[in-house]
């Protein structure tokens, strides 16, 4: 019999600091209805230098021990998706490892593909485990990221930071993995790069949806022929991608789950044989239903208009947002996902969330996590921008979280994770 292998648990680890994305939007002239209606955002979470991506990560990680009284001693990967690397060798699972007091006994590793790094981890875990190679230990994934594209750019309303630790497992409580049915797709572009030295990401803004989009519609198409062949899916009735009970998008900015969204109806309906709308016209017409993107995707967006792009762990906020919202009601239920990375990959799969998903959601704290945050001026923020990356402001850190406390001779020096 096949192993049920998949996501068992999260939790998650935000900036203390965020700005209210309206004013921000007055503060640059610009209409709020651009950033609210037109992006889709609501709060932007901002870093210090002292939230760097080890400390996030490191943050995630230990609360999603605690909060879900993980053995470490069951753990044999610890895998870091990130496009946020502190150095050039030693990865940031490395520091989680130490920072952790994790087992001697196991492997880890970062993996790098801009956005796309975190699926690309999960999916090395969730394949170790289910080839049996694992030998029943578990798997931590961390995915940790700062978006940051500078002040007054048009990415600006678009940055954010944070991190999910997701553990995986045979004991897949929140997400059994339907292995074996990923669709992907890679294509080399220059849509959004980072180039070696620089803080801020580089982004051909609107050419990067364009190539979004094109991506998904690859990975989407390839995950539909295998669900097809496996009978999950059928054509007739409804389209495939409505068979599935909720799709969770990667969220650079809100709206671009919406644009997601209709990408994928519009490959069915390109596809689909038998009677349908038989324009172009009357394609897109009924790709955009509003009550499609309601009942599918909208319920999974609130945690990320309120944190902002995360990088490799936008996806998998929306996965938290979904589930801490709705796991009671998705019990025994199949949902899509879809990651995609810029440069580019993009990845479609699918799970049946579980049965105990309300119940370990609850142990996540979403909402008191984001709820201990606070709220700062566009003055503040800007002034949080401009500090040096290797000059942390001296502070204690919260209980529970870690913060860079100094960088000596080349070596970065954390300071907290004292259990609250
Ligand atoms: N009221 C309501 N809506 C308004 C409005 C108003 N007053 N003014 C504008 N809008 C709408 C526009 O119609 C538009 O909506 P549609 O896309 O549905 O047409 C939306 O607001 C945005 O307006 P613009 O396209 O004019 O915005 P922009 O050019 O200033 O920038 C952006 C938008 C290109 C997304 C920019 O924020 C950006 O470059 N962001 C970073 C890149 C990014 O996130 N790319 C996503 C794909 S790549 C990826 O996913 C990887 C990753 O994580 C980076």
């Amino acid at each position: 019999m096949k192993k049920r292998v998949g996501i068992e648990a999260l939790a998650i680890a935000v900036p203390r600091r965020y700005v209210d994305i309206e004013d921000l939007a007055r503060a640059r002239g610009v209409d709020p209805a651009k950033y609210t209606a037109g992006l889709g955002a609501r709060e932007m979470a901002v870093n210090d230098p002292g939230e760097d991506a080890v400390a996030l990560a490191a943050t995630a990680a230990a609360r999603l021990l605690k909060q879900q009284d993980v053995d470490p001693a069951k753990l044999g990967m610890l895998v870091v998706g990130t496009e946020t690397g502190v150095d050039h060798s030693k990865p940031i699972a490395s520091h989680v490892h130490g920072l952790l007091k994790l087992p001697r006994a196991m492997r880890s590793f970062d993996a790098q593909h801009a956005c796309y790094g975190g699926t690309a981890g999960l999916m090395a875990a969730v394949e170790w485990i289910a080839s049996g190679a694992g030998a029943g230990r578990s798997a931590l994934v961390v995915c940790t990221d700062i978006a940051r594209y500078g002040i007054k750019t048009a990415g600006e309303p678009t940055q954010g930071g944070g991190a999910v630790a997701l553990l995986v497992s045979e004991q897949p409580d929140l997400l059994a993995m339907d292995v074996g049915l990923n669709g992907a797709c890679t294509v080399d572009v220059y849509d959004f790069w980072r180039p070696v030295g620089r803080r801020e990401a580089l982004v051909d803004g609107h050419y990067s949806i364009n190539c979004y989009l094109d991506a998904l519609s690859g990975a989407y198409r390839g995950w539909r022929e295998r669900a097809l062949a496996q009978g999950l899916v059928r054509w007739g009735g409804t389209m495939p991608s409505e068979q599935l009970a909720r799709i969770a998008y990667h969220v650079p900015f809100c709206k671009m789950a919406r644009k997601a969204h209709t990408q994928v109806r519009l490959c069915d309906l390109e596809d689909a044989v038998g009677p349908g709308p038989n324009t172009p016209e009357a394609r897109e017409a009924v790709a955009k239903s509003a009550a499609s993107f309601d009942a599918q995707v909208a319920r999974s967006l609130n945690v990320n208009a309120r944190v902002g792009n995360v990088y490799t762990a936008s996806l998998y906020l929306a996965l938290t947002g979904l589930l801490d919202a709705e796991a009671a009601t998705l019990a025994g239920q199949r949902i899509g996902l879809l990651s995609y990375g810029s440069g580019c990959c993009a990845e479609f799969y699918s799970g049946v969330v579980g049965e105990k998903a309300a119940e370990r959601m609850a142990r996540a704290g979403v909402e008191d996590v984001l709820a201990r945050r606070e709220r700062v001026s566009v003055e503040e923020y800007e002034r949080l921008m401009g500090l040096a990356p290797d000059a942390p402001e001296a502070l204690t850190p919260e209980p529970g979280t870690f913060r860079l406390a100094e960088i000596r001779e080349h070596r970065r020096l954390y300071a907290g994770g004292t259990v609250a």
